[in-house]
């Protein structure tokens, strides 16, 4: 079952630094008030990639800019940060449109956001999104 308490918070480093890519994974969990290098999701609009990538009904993982897009079946995009919600880490995975962190196990959906497994409480950080010319551009927040 889910809901470990508090002691999670601990087991986020230490399972980050088990993890092969620790350094992009602690950085990632670690940053913000000490200004990683990477911005954890696009601070200005970024172009991700053709339209056509996204599937109908699917989403499509964008690991280098921390965002998924999501196409719906009437053609609406809607774009999320992968940043998880519950202690930072960049979320690795997504299979179908189930996004699954890889530092506790939390799962969102792709199309909304919302968390579908705890330890996650909060949904994703939506971003704004716009197909410019067949290509997919995501940003902050409008
Ligand atoms: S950081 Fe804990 S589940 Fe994602």
């Amino acid at each position: 079952m889910p809901g470990r308490p508090s002691a999670s918070r601990r087991t986020v480093l230490r399972g980050a630094a088990v993890v092969p890519v620790a350094g992009l994974g602690v950085a990632a969990c670690s940053s913000g008030a000490d200004g990683g290098a990477v911005p954890p999701t696009p601070t200005a609009p970024v172009e991700l990639g053709a339209e056509s990538e996204v599937p109908k009904g699917g989403a499509k993982l964008y690991r280098d800019h921390n965002v998924v897009v999501s196409h719906a079946e009437d053609g609406s995009l809607k774009a999320y940060s992968t940043i998880c919600t519950h202690a930072g880490c960049p979320i690795n995975k997504l299979a179908g449109t189930t996004l699954t962190c890889p530092c506790h196990g939390s799962e969102f959906d792709a199309r909304t956001g919302k968390v579908l497994h705890a330890p996650a409480t909060e949904p994703l950080h939506e971003l704004s999104v716009e197909a410019r010319d067949g290509k997919i551009v995501a940003g902050p927040p409008a």
